[in-house]
């Protein structure tokens, strides 16, 4: 059983937590690792461009804590399994696991080639991705025993059609993450380990540039907020999903996506 807090006296400390955050190098999960630097933790970046990774690195090295990449093809259980096992043996133990690569492709099924390479990039990347790191980093919190935190970072579009741009493979991957989250709350929650997913909207990142100056005005008239999100604030959700603030909360998808859903 995870204890409740007390008070909110550390509530959202992650002070000596390491937390191992896949896509961590750029975009939302630059965002991710810095809010949770910013609160404490130590993290270990998996990515495949080592370039940007050293960038990130020493973007996160004035918080103060160990930061470190492991280079990682989210896609294959080799490299998976490799990267993982070159992140314990430098880290020793993981609180948090944050499922944050993804990639996404505008086209429509029919438009496909036959061998429908699109369908299975994003679904290899956003759900199978996922799928691998809890498998290879979910049974090392498991044998040690110590409960965890993973969080799995889908998207507003798996819960709606996106009219701007047809992505039924980012959309049914997202979707299909959301329900691997809720499973998994409930396979784990007996090793003390919470699944919670995140939903971003919007949000500025290199995936974000690829959206036509025609439709930004669209969207952004759609939202209450009306602005794109920024990295920081995903990274806010999800420190509080990583950290003893939300002991209570597993197997749930919190969406922070400006209100965008709310007219669709
Ligand atoms: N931006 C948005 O508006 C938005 C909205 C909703 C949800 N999201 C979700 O947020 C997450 C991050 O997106 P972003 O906007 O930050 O995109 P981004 O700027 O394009 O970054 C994608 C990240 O994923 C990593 N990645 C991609 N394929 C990988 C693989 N096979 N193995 C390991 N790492 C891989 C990339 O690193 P390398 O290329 O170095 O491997 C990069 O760090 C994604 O899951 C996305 O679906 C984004």
């Amino acid at each position: 059983m995870i204890q409740s807090i007390t008070s909110m006296k550390n509530a959202f400390d992650l002070s000596g937590k390491n937390a191992l955050v896949t896509g961590g190098n750029r975009g939302l999960g630059l965002g991710i690792a810095t809010a949770m630097a910013q609160s404490g933790a130590n993290i270990a970046v998996f990515c495949r461009d080592s370039g940007k990774a050293k960038e990130a690195i020493a973007e996160l090295k004035p918080n103060g804590g160990r930061y470190e990449s492991f280079s990682c093809d989210v896609t294959d259980m080799k490299s998976v399994r490799k990267a993982v096992a070159e992140a314990y043996n430098a880290f020793s133990n993981f609180d948090i696991l944050v499922n944050n690569a993804g990639i996404s492709c505008f086209n429509e099924l029919l438009n496909m080639d036959e061998e429908l390479t699109d369908w299975y990039n994003v679904l290899n990347t956003d759900l199978n991705g996922t799928v691998h790191m809890t498998y290879e980093v979910g049974k090392r919190m498991r044998d040690a025993g110590k409960g965890g935190s993973i969080i799995n970072i889908t998207s507003n579009a798996a819960f709606i059609v996106n009219k701007t741009q047809p992505m039924s493979p980012y959309s049914t991957s997202k979707a299909a993450a959301n329900h691997f989250t809720r499973c998994m709350a409930v396979e784990m929650g007996k090793y003390n380990i919470r699944v919670n997913g995140i939903a971003p909207g919007f949000t500025n990142s290199e995936l974000s540039k690829f959206i036509p100056e025609s439709e930004m005005a669209y969207i952004i008239n759609q939202m209450p907020a009306a602005r794109f999100g920024e990295p920081i604030e995903v990274g806010a959700m999800a420190v509080y999903l990583a950290a003893p603030a939300s002991a209570q909360v597993t197997g749930t998808v919190m969406v922070i996506d400006g209100g965008y859903m709310l007219s669709c």
